[in-house]
């Protein structure tokens, strides 16, 4: 049966991959603020300008909207997802897929972006539609920043690259997404999302070695060389969370590997090798670095 799906943070990593799966069969509308930019990056779906950060509008998106995809993307603002879940309670929405992390299982997870997906997973479970969490682990493809390195010759510099995360293809995330969106049997569960196996980024940049056929290098930044490089991205709070959480890896916290991929999808969940092949050309030297 056709439905009417919305999908909030559309043009973002899973939501882009979402909206390619559900467009053929499905309305859908892609929620973006800059539908011009959107457009060009090739998100499918009727693309609609919406700022989270203002409630004003957001009611008329979601009006006549079956399920709801929500990816939101600022723990410094938390506002976003309290915006969308009181317009889609508004509108009417029946269902929400709401896009976590696996992080919030982990009771001593306390750091500052897990803290926000624990309280937005509170929010949605009692804001009226009924939900279903998905809780990924790392996605693959975070490994793209690494791009640019890689591109010019350069090593992959990262914190604690020797600890392994059971980090999952944003795709099968994607795919989970589709499903939990269109099948009532998912309404009211919380699926921990991993890929097959646990890896450090000193064996995935071993791996992407291999694809491009020359030695890609690694080397370990410091605590306090990781959080300088991370302040330069993001804002302090943020780049304290990160610290945590490599801290998190390092403990051992995000290595099992679980079953929730292949049950739901029926096949199983993308190896990093899988992910790197489909990925490789962002790593080639030779590669227009303004296509990524
Ligand atoms: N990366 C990981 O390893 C990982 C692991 C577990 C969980 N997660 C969770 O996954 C979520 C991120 O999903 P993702 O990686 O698919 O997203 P993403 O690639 O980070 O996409 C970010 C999107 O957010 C949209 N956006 C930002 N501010 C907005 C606003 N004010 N109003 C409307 N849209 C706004 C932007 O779209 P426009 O520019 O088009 O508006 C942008 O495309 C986060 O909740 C994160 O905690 C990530």
């Amino acid at each position: 049966m056709s439905m009417c799906i919305a999908v909030a943070g559309a043009s973002g990593v899973v939501g882009r991959r979402l909206t390619e799966l559900l467009h053929a069969r499905h309305e859908v509308r892609s929620l973006t603020r800059s539908p011009e930019d959107a457009a060009r990056r090739g998100v499918r779906g009727r693309l609609i300008r919406a700022d989270f950060g203002r409630r004003a509008g957001l009611e008329r998106v979601l009006e006549g909207v079956d399920a709801l995809f929500v990816a939101t993307f600022d723990p410094v603002d938390p506002r976003h997802d309290a915006h969308l879940a009181a317009a889609a309670r508004a509108a009417g929405v029946r269902h929400v897929v709401k896009l976590s992390a696996l992080a919030v299982a982990d009771a001593d997870a306390q750091d500052l972006v897990t803290r926000w997906q624990r309280e937005c997973e509170h929010l949605w479970r009692d804001s009226g539609p009924t939900w279903t969490l998905l809780r990924p682990r790392s996605f693959m493809s975070n490994c793209l920043s690494w791009a640019g390195a890689v591109r010019a010759g350069e090593p992959v510099r990262a914190l604690r690259g020797d600890t392994r995360n059971a980090c999952v293809d944003p795709s099968d995330v994607a795919e989970v997404a589709a499903r939990a969106l269109t099948d009532p049997a998912h309404r009211g569960r919380a699926y921990a999302l991993t890929g097959p196996q646990a890896l450090s980024v000193r064996d995935q940049v071993a791996r992407l070695g291999e694809l491009l056929q020359q030695p890609v290098r690694y080397e370990e930044l410091t605590e306090r060389e990781a959080l300088v490089r991370w302040r330069d991205r993001y804002p302090e709070p943020l780049a304290r969370a990160m610290l945590e959480m490599a801290a998190r890896q390092a403990a051992g916290a995000k290595t099992a590997v679980t079953e929730d991929v292949p049950r739901i999808t029926g096949r199983p969940a993308a190896t990093f090798e899988t992910w790197a092949r489909g990925n490789i050309d962002a790593f080639r030297p030779d590669r227009d670095p303004n296509a990524f």
